[in-house]
């Protein structure tokens, strides 16, 4: 049976799953119960343990309409000065409650667009961050970069500071692609970006494209794949479009009639991989392609890829610390939510408090189809001999669950003496293989189609 008829048979045209950059996802925290876990974990986590930090900036100059993330537009600077004050009061409250001698392997500044900070307000952002966390060995320091609004004088600040990675929103370089989704962007103006990031020093340089934006074409998304290979990128991350609108209002300003249908989505998606796969990158995952050269991939070679909120990951730190509106953070207890309106965050800081607010405490069947999920989504495989080593005393669901995906996807994996493989043309259905071991009922339409 071809290829695109198993994908088909299993449901990968149809299927509203999650992106698992996350188990349980994030719309299965419960509310107001955030706060309530933030102090005692943050005490918590071990003394002398190399922690990550993520920074949210919830500000654009422009919101393109297809943006899910969470952001919110501004034309001066105000507001974004106001919010870099509670950054730091809540920098320092997170602080006090870390134990002392934690430092800080990575440090990822997102958005929004972080790079909308003048260059004084990152600098007095960036000295207290590093006032508070140490860096350890092989510090990484990456920052979400829109090629539009990237002043080289903030750049600069930044290399200043050990930016050494950077990620580029391109999406699609086609001037019809860019005036239906609200994202006008040159490649010129792209190309003397990424040049300058390089000039700084930058090593690693990450470029995202979407397939599946309205009026991209076979021809067209040719034209874009040929010119981001020009920009010779370290990685790439290449998504599917997830159009959300009951989610993401601006999205209602999209023609729903201009997006290509789900096999035309799948079409691109193996335009994409059978374009960088020939220029020498490996796949990474459902949606991330690395140079050989690049950390990504030897994390890919030795098995210790992870998936987190940024999704993959050679980050192996025990704790990830969100700051900001919306950020997440990541404990080996579980997860706290930060309050998601920029209103409510700083509402939350002025009053003394934590911002988290809403929050999941994992138990050790979560711990267990968390692993299993992880594997999945970075392996493509159920690894039965590691999991039973590291849950010996749940065996016996191990094995359940085994027989249950060979019976739920039949042809679909590989048996081996560990457990199971996807096969290769089966791949892009891992969303959908993770859900089925997913213990939470999710409504069809809160999440964004399988491929
Ligand atoms: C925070 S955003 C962009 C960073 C930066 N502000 C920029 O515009 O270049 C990070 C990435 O999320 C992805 N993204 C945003 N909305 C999306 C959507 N609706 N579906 C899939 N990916 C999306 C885009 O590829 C985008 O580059
Ligand atoms: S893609 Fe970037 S610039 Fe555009 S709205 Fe989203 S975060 Fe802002």
């Amino acid at each position: 049976m071809e290829k695109i008829d198993t994908l088909r048979r299993f449901g990968l045209f149809d299927a509203r799953v999650p992106r698992y950059t996350s188990y349980p996802p994030a719309n299965h925290f419960a509310n107001g119960i955030g706060h309530q876990f933030h102090a005692d974990w943050l005490q918590t986590v071990t003394d002398g343990s190399v922690i990550s930090v993520y920074i949210h900036i919830p500000f654009c100059k422009r919101l393109c309409w297809f943006c899910a993330c969470r952001t919110q537009g501004t034309r001066t600077m105000r507001p974004v000065d106001a919010y870099v004050q509670y950054l730091l009061k809540e920098l320092s409250l997170v602080r006090d409650l870390l134990p002392k001698d934690v430092k800080m392997g990575r440090l990822h500044l997102g958005g929004g667009t972080p790079s909308i900070l003048p260059p004084d307000t990152m600098a007095n952002l960036l000295d207290a961050v590093y006032a508070a966390f140490p860096k350890a060995d092989d510090y990484e320091f990456s920052v979400e970069i829109d090629p539009t609004e990237a002043a080289p004088d903030l750049l600069r600040t930044l290399a200043n500071y050990g930016m050494n990675r950077a990620s580029v929103g391109v999406q699609d370089f086609a001037e019809k692609v860019q005036s239906a989704i609200g994202r006008l962007q040159s490649f010129e103006q792209t190309r003397d970006v990424i040049a300058l990031l390089r000039d700084l020093g930058v090593q690693s340089l990450n470029v995202d494209l979407l397939y599946g934006l309205p009026f991209q074409t076979k021809s067209s998304f040719q034209a874009t794949l040929d010119q981001v290979a020009e920009l010779k990128p370290d990685r790439l991350a290449i998504y599917g479009y997830a159009h959300v609108p009951w989610m993401s209002k601006r999205q209602v300003m999209i023609d729903g009639e201009a997006l290509p249908g789900p096999e035309k989505r799948f079409w691109l998606a193996e335009q994409a991989h059978a374009h960088f796969t020939a220029l020498g990158y490996a796949p990474i995952g459902i949606d991330h392609f690395a140079l050989p050269t690049d950390s990504l991939y030897k994390a890919d070679q030795a098995g210790t890829l992870r998936r987190n909120f940024q999704g993959y990951t050679d980050d192996q730190s025990e704790a990830l610390i969100g700051l900001g509106a919306s950020a997440i953070s990541r404990f080996p207890q579980g997860f706290v939510h930060n309050a998601p309106a920029t209103s409510a965050y700083q509402e939350r800081i002025a009053s003394g408090g934590l911002a988290g607010q809403k929050g999941y405490r994992m138990d050790h069947a979560d711990d267990l189809t968390s692993q299993i999920v992880e594997d999945l989504m970075c392996r493509f495989c159920f690894d039965a001999t590691s999991l039973g080593a590291d849950f010996p005393d749940m065996a016996e669901i191990i094995e359940d669950t085994r027989l249950s995906l060979l019976d739920a996807f039949p042809g679909i994996f590989l048996t081996s003496a560990d457990g199971l493989i996807i096969l290769d043309n089966a791949k892009p259905l891992v969303r959908i293989i993770a859900s089925f071991v997913d213990s939470f009922t999710s409504s069809q339409t809160a999440h964004s189609a399988a491929i």
